[in-house]
């Protein structure tokens, strides 16, 4: 096995200040080892300094936000605030005076003026997570935003002058949302002056080991392990792996297996890979042992609810299910409605119902 400098380096690029970027000790690195993980850091070294509107699209886990951090690091504006927003994670009577900001007394409960977050990010880079969850009277109000250059809190009557550069994220395909008249087509022009899309890690196999030798290092530093290292044929598992949650799967994986394993060697075992090599998560129907099994245990546990005849018995089935889900998706949406099959707006619908959806 190689020694993890030799693999990483140079593809390894580390933040000057990684506590001024990073709200974790995750986000103060890169590994860029693949020739298109490469060719896509030249175009992002090209693109970072200018001012153009850089549109980042990718699965989920494949790094947006950090490649968002790492082109304002390379901006001029990285002594300025980088603030960064999911589009998702706001009601859409609230995201408009959250990224526009309000006046006093501009709606019920508006007790006091609050600046939106483009005021916020003046002078930086405004991060918009999920901007396919842009309800469509925001977009407009945000395409105003980019073409005037200034921004009118709710209840204003005086727009106020902004300098901040805007980068979107998507994991969502926003063309297809344009054509099917969920996204504005004018919006989606503005915002795609630079588009990056981030590869699937299925799609760029020659990040993965650089990638495991890094959270290896990482993790095992943060453990106190010393000499951790992977069994030949936990690596070649990983390598024909078909990662659906990419690098946050990917660094869960080798956190995990570091705290499990019973030595600092990591066996095939100790990784737990959730499907077969090569198998995508979408499959259809039970067809494999696994989820047959599974599927068994779910009706056991059915006949000892039926035996105690609780009330609501649905509800709470369906509610133990979304919950398990979204927790599994680490509170993705867009995931967890894929991995059960629902629309998105069923799934926040459900969550709004049963609570799990932050206050907004
Ligand atoms: N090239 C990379 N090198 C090292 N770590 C990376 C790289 N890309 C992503 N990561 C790590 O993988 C994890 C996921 O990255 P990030 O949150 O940026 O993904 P995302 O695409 O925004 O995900 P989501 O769609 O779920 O919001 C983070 O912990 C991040 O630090
Ligand atoms: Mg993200």
């Amino acid at each position: 096995m190689n020694s993890t400098d030799s693999i990483i380096d140079p593809p390894l690029i580390t933040f000057p200040e990684p506590h001024a970027h990073a709200t974790s000790i995750r986000a103060t690195a890169l590994v860029f080892s693949d020739p298109a993980s490469r060719h896509l850091l030249d175009y992002i070294e090209r693109i970072a300094p200018s001012e153009a509107t850089v549109l980042v699209i990718g699965e989920t886990g494949t790094g947006k936000e950090l490649i968002a951090r790492h082109v304002h690091a390379l901006s001029q504006r990285r002594n300025k605030p980088f603030v960064a927003i999911n589009c998702g994670a706001f009601s859409e009577t609230l995201i408009e005076s959250e990224l526009f900001g309000h006046e006093r007394g501009a709606f019920t409960g508006a007790q006091t003026a609050r600046a939106g977050w483009f005021e916020t990010a003046n002078g930086g880079t405004l991060f918009l997570d999920e901007i396919g969850d842009l309800p469509v009277s925001a977009q407009v109000k945000l395409l105003r935003v980019l073409q005037e250059r200034e921004v009118l809190r709710i209840g204003a009557r005086e727009a106020t002058a902004i300098d901040v550069r805007l980068i979107a994220a998507t994991n969502v395909d926003l063309a297809a949302a344009v054509q099917s008249g969920h996204f504005r087509e004018d919006l989606y022009y503005r915002l795609n002056v630079a588009g990056l899309t981030l590869l699937p890690l299925r799609e760029r196999p020659g990040d993965i080991l650089p990638l495991v030798q890094f959270f290896l290092k990482r993790y095992s530093k943060r453990l106190e392990i010393s000499d951790a290292a992977l069994t030949q044929s936990a690596e070649t598992a990983l390598l024909n792996y078909s990662w659906p949650g990419n690098i946050r799967e990917l660094e869960n994986v080798i956190h995990h297996s570091l705290l499990l394993s019973k030595s600092n060697i990591i066996t095939t075992a100790d990784l737990h890979l959730h499907q077969n090599p090569g198998q995508p998560i979408t499959r259809s129907g039970p067809s494999g042992s696994l989820e047959k099994a599974a599927v068994q245990i779910l009706e056991n546990a059915f006949q000892a609810l039926f035996e105690q005849a609780p009330d609501n018995l649905h509800e709470t089935v369906d509610e133990a299910l979304i919950r398990s889900a979204f927790s599994y998706c680490e509170k993705n949406q867009v995931q967890t409605a894929k991995l059960l099959g629902l629309s998105r707006n069923i799934l926040r619908h459900r969550l709004k119902r049963y609570g799990m959806l932050a206050s907004a």
